[in-house]
């Protein structure tokens, strides 16, 4: 292919302000091509940035930096050098994640995610689809609809997209012949029937050749549509279904640079504000009315959906981060349970009943998810038994929060309906998820103010409330030297209670095994009961493995700041290994017993214990009394 030479429009060269002006007032469409680089994907976005002019975002930053460099001549660009580049991108592990391409025509911006194909980067296609507003589903012609075209397929109405393309690309290798255009897409219209695609555009291309990317081919005089760029370019996804719906505003931030001012600022999610409009501040429910809508460039009578304003309120009513603005007589759930889907993005597996954060809109809640109902395989669409999710998985489970989330179903607002997870200790985005419906049963729960506190029972008692939460793995001297402390607490009047693994297992626990979800639940269990007695006014004394930083980390968040104290018996694995009191050691290494702490199932050591015991530097008594020393007022 020879090398065209194009110029930038030039009035680049004139007057780069009123040319990025003109490009910022022009719609944005964002979309996710599907496909693997054999499909012709790379050769796809190469031709749409070819023929549309492209202007690279990197090349829009470079002008507006030094608009005076800028000649009358465009760059010089090679479509099969592009194509190569991109395609090279592609295969360097830059792969790893999205990449975002930005083109222009006179119509409409565009950003097309380019998202690898293959199972293993499902999440970053559904990181690349989570934005997008239309997906191009790319097949080849010569091989029709394959397994991967159904896993993208899926992925994307999963994820909430609602304009499909089918483009079936390499139309001139298979001589453009409509019988095998018209198979293909009959056979794509029964599964995308089958997945509730409702419709989707068809049409046959050549990326490579350029058939019906910007103009009609005549290679094709058979096929009444629009070519692929002015499809791109018409096709209606946002704006009037979302201006449509009650209003909802997330609020990001609380605006108030002086006493005469306080204003909540946003983006409209959904819908529309008219000045003088009912509002409803969710989750308190206090009800106002829009006094003024200021922007950027002054006030408002209206905005609509997409639209970043600030709202203030004609009453002085509480509103925050976090809280949703809603239209007055519609506005959404609150709750704390839910059922939801789960994408999961770390190498290391969901843990059920584990706190994660859960970020949602402007909302930030510690969540627990419970064991998937079922994973889905993405190929099949199947739905499987599993008691996790690996990375890259996908299942559908419920999970509760620790406070209302003002929501709607993702199906309705991907806005408020769609959250990440981050787990606490690396604070990596380790899922995404979308809320399906909430669970009535968190309704239906109430908490009951009781009428004697925490405070006046630790006060009967003489004592200040604590939990000594003992950590350290199996054999390590934790029962003896909690015992110890125990006797000694108790000699001197302290009422205390010790919690001991061993014996919790025998009854409240017996259901659970040593799995990393049944050692969660363990840890959740006996840390709430930590809590009551705590709330009872006495000090607890507890001896688990607890091998998880993360569930230790929670018990300490469920108790005042200072009543949690844990302590690390240090004892290295060798050593507890050849005392081996339960022979218990002996049996993990002939491989009569899985998942045994230390051998082949992870101890994570406290990093931020308030005590620490070197078993090998003292004796348990002398371990007791320094424990108390330390910790006991
Ligand atoms: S934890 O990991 O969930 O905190 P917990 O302290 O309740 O464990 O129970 C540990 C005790 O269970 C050990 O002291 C040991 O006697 C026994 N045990 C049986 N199987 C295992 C196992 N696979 N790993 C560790 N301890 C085990």
């Amino acid at each position: 292919m020879s090398a065209p030479t194009y110029k930038t429009e030039t009035l680049i060269a004139e007057d780069i302000e009123a040319y990025l002006e003109r490009h910022q007032h022009k719609g944005l469409l964002r979309f996710i091509t599907c496909g693997s680089v054999d499909d012709g994907k790379s050769t796809l976005i190469g031709r749409l940035l070819y023929d549309s002019k492209m202007i690279f975002e990197d090349q829009l930053a470079a002008l507006e930096a030094d608009s005076k460099r800028v000649g009358t001549q465009g760059p010089e660009i090679d479509f099969a050098l592009l194509v190569d580049g991109l395609a090279a991108e592609r295969e360097q592990g830059i792969t790893i994640d999205v990449a975002y391409r930005f083109f222009t025509t006179e119509k409409r911006k565009f950003i097309v995610a380019d998202t690898p194909g293959h199972e293993q980067y499902t999440r970053n296609m559904v990181t690349g689809a989570s934005t997008a507003d239309l997906a191009i589903i790319l097949i080849d012609a010569r091989k029709g609809v394959l397994t991967q075209t159904r896993r993208h397929s899926y992925l994307a109405h999963l994820i909430g997209i609602r304009n499909f393309v089918l483009a079936v690309n390499k139309m001139d290798l298979v001589g453009y012949s409509q019988k095998v255009f018209d198979d293909i897409v009959a056979d794509y219209r029964a599964f995308a029937a089958s997945i509730g695609i409702a419709a989707f555009t068809a049409m046959p291309i050549s990326a490579f050749k350029g058939d019906n990317i910007t103009g009609p081919s005549v290679n094709t005089p058979w096929y009444k549509g629009k070519p692929l760029i002015e499809h791109l370019e018409n096709v209606d996804v946002d704006g009037a279904s979302d201006d449509s719906k009650p209003l909802r505003m997330a609020v990001q931030w609380v605006n108030r640079p002086n006493l005469d001012f306080r204003g909540f600022a946003g983006q409209i999610a959904t819908g529309a504000a008219r000045r003088g409009d009912a509002i409803r501040v969710l989750p308190s429910g206090k009800t106002s009315t829009l006094s003024r809508i200021v922007t950027m460039d002054g006030d408002l009578e209206q905005a609509v959906a997409g639209q970043s304003v600030t709202f203030c309120l004609a009453d002085e009513i509480d509103c925050s981060r976090g809280d949703v603005i809603a239209a007055a007589a519609h506005s959404p759930e609150v709750a704390d349970q839910f059922e939801a889907t789960l994408v999961w993005m770390a190498e290391e597996p969901l843990a059920p009943g584990r706190a994660y954060w859960l970020k949602l809109a402007a909302q930030t809640a510690s969540a627990r998810v419970q064991a998937p109902k079922y994973a889905v395989n993405v190929n099949t669409m199947e739905r499987l038994a599993a008691k996790t999710l690996d990375l890259n998985g996908i299942g559908v489970a419920e999970l509760t929060t620790d406070k209302p989330i003002v929501f709607e179903p993702y199906a309705e607002n991907r806005t408020l309906g769609g959250f990440i997870l981050i787990d606490k200790i690396t604070n990596a985005t380790v899922g995404a998820g979308m809320l399906n419906f909430s669970l009535r049963r968190a309704q239906n729960v109430h908490w009951q103010a009781l009428e004697v506190s925490r405070e006046a029972h630790a006060r009967l008692k003489n004592q200040k409330p604590m939990v000594l939460w003992f950590t350290g793995i199996s054999g390590s001297g934790k029962s003896t030297i909690a015992n110890l402390v125990e006797k000694k607490l108790s000699r001197m009047n302290r009422h205390t209670f010790l919690l001991d693994g061993d014996n919790i297992r025998h009854g409240l626990n017996k259901d659970l095994g040593f799995t990393d979800a049944d050692r969660i639940e363990n840890i959740r269990r006996v840390g709430e009961v930590a809590k009551l007695m705590a709330d009872a006014g006495l000090i607890v004394v507890t001896a688990f493995i607890s091998p998880f930083k993360a569930e230790r980390d929670m018990v300490r968040a469920m108790l005042p700041e200072g009543e949690f104290c844990e302590i690390f018996i240090d004892t290295p694995l060798a050593q507890a290994e050849a005392r081996d009191v339960k022979g218990l050691y002996k049996k993990a290494r002939a491989g009569k017993l899985k998942n045994f702490t230390g051998i082949d199932s992870p101890y994570e050591p406290p990093t931020n214990a308030e005590v620490r015991i070197d078993t090998n530097a003292m004796t348990p008594e002398s371990a007791a009394d320094a424990i108390i020393a330390k910790l006991i007022p």
